[in-house]
């Protein structure tokens, strides 16, 4: 094992989030697992450069921003603008948070491309033409997620260009029957643009990859894994072929990204640029340092890991090394892959949405945020296997392992110190000193579980330790001792080992606690606790400061509310949606408009006279509403509107009540009928996460036909 006489140098990521949403428990769990980790080599006095940036690019964002009324960039640096309370309040200790859509990344991406482009052994970089579908109407070409349509295979309607989540069956967007794009409605066109493309079929890159990813570093479940790539691919439309394939590096404008040199109206890929921003956010680190980036980046001893998730690993086990060596830079020592989180046995969140854990709602609950990272390292194992989060589970193992078993044995033995002999610690019995050794000397077997990323089995040891200490303290049973004339050296004794011991497991859980770790220096007055001071013992006569509590225990009543769907919870405490919403309702507001843009809106009260579930639909009613209305020879009329509020009103609710209606918009034809208008009704945008559809009711008194101004 590496001792701190020989300190590492050490660059490490988490995956570059996308910058299309605020984090979910997924990200956490990840930023955790990587900070734990970076926590422990600077305890074990290594220098560490621990980074991440957002990843901004791509016709997604794009497009989002669209519709937001934002130009990417600001729609990007709102997002940005929502990390630090998630980082912070879960103790993730970046070096430094930078974004793709950073000048040092524009440089080094198109350096790159560059260097890839000019290899002096051939270039690996190659045009060809290709077909692709494009929206006439937006004039762009059209990512698959943008085309919709029938699925080729088991003809269900609207689904995504690249697989259908009906039947499960992968296709190209071509396959799909009378297709649409989802941006403006109408058929797209096949249109013939010029690629670029990195030539991964390359012997050369075949070869390297053949090696890097088989040569033992990587877990042995994903070197197995990428095995199957090389010999065959699954190609989307369903065929299979051999061996790697060539990789699509360009897009064509409009795109939210980098611009290839000498290309343009071509812009990066996404997926080229974003790991390059790992190297984009360690130059921005290095620049505030006043250091330089080439200088340190040539460092022989320089070790570069990623912590990742499962489903991004093609991307950081081929291109992203193929990138890399193939330009002439250094490769990562190692990709470090994770399974996914789950929540209360939760099928798998939502990539960008996430579902079940809430973590600024967790933090607005009070919930410590240690009492989370120690439930995770108690789960996380090397392994690349997901796990869950299961309520019960967290608080029994917060509850009856961290507090119960490590917290009590201060809580234990410091009233005594203090109350009794000024704070100050004693002589150490014999007994006690047997048991201070099997403590220290675990040093090395629980670093070497950090080192391995076996983090479950670290707390496992550090809390088998922890029961020593608790039947040690069993044994002597202080609170006796402390009413027995002339036991008072051996009380203080007793309680010596105790806050000896508790030092001990404080350092084993410093990576984990950082925090805690933090309090107990102050209430123990020592110096920050290492992996390479733990073993040098606290003097005899050293005195300890008060015992102040140090962690509370989980209450059911806090895992009910952080559980309670946000419905309820609305309700329940609109605070804490204050401060889970960045932006009212989940959307920015609608860029103005002036009072004559309102004008042309005529919105009326209409009084809803009959309504019916629609046969064949889950989400729309069928309203039958009085605005007031008369025909030519004045008798009265109603209208006819579908509204999509089924799964929050019962029709016969909703008969005889008052609310408001669009009513000069455009009758729509719909599958089950005309709609004439619209009616109100207020929504979350992520309706998904936050359900609830609340149908709009004007104050009584108000009759069908007036205007609302
Ligand atoms: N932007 C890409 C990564 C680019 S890296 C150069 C991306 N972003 S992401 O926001 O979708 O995911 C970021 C990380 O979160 C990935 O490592 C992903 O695996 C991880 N997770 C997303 N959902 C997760 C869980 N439910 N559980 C654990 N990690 C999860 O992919
Ligand atoms: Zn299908």
């Amino acid at each position: 094992m590496n001792t701190p006489s020989t300190p590492r140098q050490l660059f490490v990521t988490t995956a570059l989030p996308y910058a299309n949403g605020n984090f979910h428990v997924g990200h956490i769990m990840e930023y955790i697992q990587a900070d734990i980790w970076v926590r422990y080599q600077k305890m074990m006095g290594h220098a560490v450069d621990f980074v991440c940036a957002d990843d901004t690019h791509g016709a997604p964002i794009m497009i989002a921003a669209e519709k937001a009324g934002l130009t990417p960039q600001q729609f990007v640096a709102n997002i940005a603008a929502g990390r630090k309370p998630y980082l912070d309040g879960f103790h993730i200790g970046f070096d430094n948070w930078h974004s793709t859509d950073g000048p040092e990344n524009h440089e080094l991406a198109r350096q790159i491309y560059r260097d890839l482009r000019d290899n002096p052994e051939g270039s690996l970089i190659e045009t060809r033409t290709i077909l692709q579908f494009f929206d006439p109407e937006k004039n762009m070409f059209l990512p698959d997620r943008f085309i919709k349509g029938e699925c080729p295979k088991c003809h269900s309607k609207d689904q995504y260009g690249d697989n259908c989540e009906n039947c499960g069956a992968v296709y190209a967007p071509t396959d799909l029957i009378n297709p649409y794009s989802a941006l403006s409605g109408v058929r797209p066109e096949l249109k013939s643009s010029e690629h670029f493309f990195f030539k991964l079929s390359d012997p050369r890159c075949v070869a390297f990859l053949e090696n890097w990813t088989q040569d033992g570093k990587l877990q042995p479940e994903v070197a197995n894994k990428i095995k199957e790539w090389f010999t065959v691919r699954h190609n989307p439309d369903g065929s299979t072929s051999e061996g790697l394939g060539d990789w699509d590096i360009s897009r064509d404008a409009p795109y939210f990204g980098i611009e290839i040199p000498e290309a343009p109206g071509k812009y990066f890929y996404v997926w080229l640029d974003a790991p390059i921003g790992y190297l984009a956010s360690l130059k921005n680190l290095l620049g505030q340092r006043g250091l330089n980036y080439d200088t340190y980046m040539a460092n022989p001893e320089l070790e570069q890991y990623h912590f990742i998730g499962k489903d991004i690993v093609t991307f950081h086990t081929l291109f992203w090394p193929a990138t890399l060596h193939f330009s002439g830079r250094k490769t990562p020592d190692n990709i470090f892959v994770h399974g996914f989180l789950t929540v209360n046995n939760g099928e798998k969140m939502s990539k960008s949405r996430g579902t079940g854990l809430d973590p600024l709602k967790y933090l607005s609950l009070g919930m410590n945020p240690e009492w989370l990272r120690y439930y995770l390292a108690a789960k996380l194992s090397a392994r690349n296997e997901d796990i869950d989060f299961n309520a019960e589970d967290f608080m029994l193992r917060v509850n009856s392992d961290l507090i119960g078993k490590y917290i009590n044995i201060a809580s234990r033995a410091a009233g005594f110190l203090s109350k009794r002999f000024a704070g100050q610690l004693g002589l150490v019995p014999e007994d006690g000193a047997a048991l201070l050794h099997q403590l220290r000397s675990a040093h090395s077997s629980i670093a070497q579980l950090y080192e391995a990323r076996e983090f479950a089995k670290a707390m496992r040891e550090t809390m088998l330790l922890a029961d020593r200490v608790n039947a040690y303290v069993d044994a002597n049973k202080p609170w006796e001792l402390a009413k027995q004339a002339g036991q008072e050296a051996r009380l203080q004794g007793v309680c010596t080992v105790c806050i000896k011991a508790f030092r001990v497991l404080t350092c084993y859980l410093k990576p984990v606690l950082p925090e805690l770790a933090r309090q107990v220096e102050g209430f123990l007055k020592i110096a920050p606790l290492s992996f390479t001071n733990v073993s040098k013992p606290l003097p005899a006569g050293h005195i300890i400061g008060t015992y102040q509590h140090l962690m509370q225990r989980v209450e059911t009543s806090q895992l009910e509310v952080l559980f309670e769907p946000p419905a309820l919870m609305e309700q329940a405490s609109a605070a804490i949606v204050n401060v889970a919403d960045s932006k009212p309702g989940g959307e920015d507001i609608a860029p103005t408009i002036s009072i004559d843009d309102f004008a042309k809106i005529d919105l009326r009260i209409a009084k809803i006279v009959h309504c019916e579930a629609v046969a064949g639909s889950t989400k729309l009613l069928r309203l039958t509403l009085d605005v007031g209305e008369t025909d030519s020879a004045g008798a009265a009329t109603t209208r006819l509107v579908f509204s999509g509020i089924a799964s929050a009103c019962k029709p016969e609710q909703l008969i005889g009540k008052l609310t408001v209606l669009v009513a000069n918009l455009a009758p729509r034809k719909m599958k089950f009928g005309v709609s004439e208008g619209m009616v109100l009704a207020a929504s979350h945008a992520d309706e998904k996460a936050h359900p609830g559809i609340y149908l709009l009711e004007p104050f009584a008194g108000a009759r069908p036909g007036l205007r609302v101004h």
